[in-house]
């Protein structure tokens, strides 16, 4: 068995059989529990917030926001918002006001207290009635804050925030290929509503939208269908627009310690003081040319992914779940080739791990014939650099860069689960 040159994406020196013997020891080895197949550990209730069903309802209240490792729902509607006040109180305001909104949502209610059909025919009711006779569907809203909340783009600090603002929530640097739109990017604020029932998360953030009337606008949002990852060893595993599976080798639920290393920022990192126990949310929208992928024959796909496409077990392996096994050969040539997304994106070769959770989202054609298709790609972290970046640059010969574009890019701060009856949507942020 012969074996290859060293990559240029590791240490100079390391073969891939080394390299994977070395990581085997120490981060592998945590890596292994928060990998599909190797997951062990348990479900912390209420930390893991699970419905027990697609139409059920999942907890708002708990250590961690849900909708992070809640098992990934079925659709999404993501948006963005610029805040246009700058009276800090109002934006205070406006956040008691989403958190009350969002408890009552998710439990399956009107987002306010009279409800759509019960109030005064004179005023406007105060909920816009769309969800009606729906059930609760899973719905979780997570909010997250973006770099400029703390400090605008010229440095000012229009709500005594600034010195509050964790280092590494610091704007993403930008990447070879990308293509990103700046009007589909950023924002103060965001709010990721998840749902198995796709009215139930349009009406979710219309409701947040129109509370957030004069304090907030949107800057951009995003719909997608069919998860592109499974959060929990429960899930099954969905396939992408390019018809793979997709969230085979993701972090899971189940997996306290590789979350807790990977995914939870602690007491003791930047912004521990408000931020423990939240994440960092990156997002891209990921334009997928799906039409050339299309002429792409079979052997082209599964070398490009690094798996099979039928079942999805790596090259040259059988099981889905089977490690990755990077020294397997197949007629002499390394089955999952040096240039493949998965060989670049394990945590063997990029020395760490994220947690995603992306949508397919097909927003119409192009106007020259070709569906404007792709993934929402959604990741958290605990550190965007050690995170998102550190695996992005590593993707940098991945062989898929050729099928696909980045249009939109943001990063925001998720502050940890709302605690009790009281507790409110950055209540330790804006509590100094
Ligand atoms: C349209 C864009 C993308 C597509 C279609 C795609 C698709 C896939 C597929 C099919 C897998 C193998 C199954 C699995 O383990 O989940 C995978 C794995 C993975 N992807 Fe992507 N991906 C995309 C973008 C990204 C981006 C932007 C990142 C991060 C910067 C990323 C990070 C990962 C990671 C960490 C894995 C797990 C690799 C492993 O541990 O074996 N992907 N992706």
């Amino acid at each position: 068995m012969t074996e290859r040159p060293d990559s240029p994406h590791r240490p100079a020196g390391l073969s891939r059989r080394r390299l994977f013997g070395l990581l085997g020891a120490g981060t592998a080895g945590a890596l292994a529990a928060g990998t599909a197949g190797g997951a062990i550990g348990r479900a912390t209730a209420p930390d893991l917030a699970t419905a027990a069903g697609a139409t059920d309802a999942v907890p708002f209240v708990g250590a961690h926001q849900a909708g992070i490792v809640t098992p990934a729902q079925d659709r999404l509607h993501f948006v963005a918002f610029d805040v246009i006040t700058d009276d800090r109180a109002e934006l205070v305001g406006m956040l008691k006001a989403w958190t009350a909104a969002a408890r009552r949502m998710t439990a399956g209610r009107d987002a306010g207290p009279v409800g759509a059909v019960a109030g005064s025919p004179y005023a406007p009711p105060d909920d816009t009635g769309e969800a009606l006779g729906l059930a609760p569907s899973g719905l979780t809203l997570t909010v997250g804050f973006g770099p400029t909340l703390f400090t605008t783009a010229d440095g000012a600090d229009r709500f005594g925030l600034a010195s509050r603002r964790p280092k590494p929530l610091a704007e993403l640097p930008s990447f070879p290929g990308d293509a990103i739109e700046p009007a589909i990017s950023g924002g103060d604020l965001c709010i990721q509503a998840c749902a198995n029932d796709p009215q139930v998360a349009v009406h979710a953030v219309r409701n947040l939208v129109r509370l957030g009337a004069g304090v907030v606008s949107v800057r951009w949002s995003q719909l997608g269908f069919g998860r592109t990852s499974s959060t929990s060893t429960g899930q099954a595993t969905p396939r992408n627009l390019f018809g793979f599976k997709d969230g085979t080798n993701n972090l899971k639920a189940e997996s306290d310690s590789a979350l807790d290393r990977f995914v939870w920022v602690a007491d003791g990192d930047p912004g521990g003081d408000w931020l423990a126990g939240g994440s960092y949310l990156v997002t891209r929208r990921i334009r997928m040319l799906i039409e050339s992928w299309d002429t792409a024959s079979l052997d082209e796909q599964e070398r490009t992914i690094g798996r099979t496409k039928g079942t999805g077990a790596p090259r040259g392996q059988h099981g889905e779940f089977d490690p990755v096994d990077f020294t397997k050969q197949v007629d002499g040539e390394f089955a999952v080739p040096e240039t493949s997304h998965v060989f670049l994106a394990n945590p063997t070769n990029a020395g760490t791990a994220i947690l995603r959770r992306g949508y397919s989202f097909v927003d119409g054609s192009d106007g020259l014939g070709r569906l404007d298709a792709g993934l929402f790609f959604i990741a958290y972290q605990r550190d965007p650099a050690t995170g998102f970046v550190q695996v992005q640059r590593n993707l940098r010969a991945d062989a898929m860069n050729e099928y696909i574009r980045h249009t939109s890019s943001a990063v925001f701060a998720c502050p940890p689960g709302i605690r009790g009856a009281d507790d409110w949507w950055g209540r330790a942020l804006f509590s100094r």
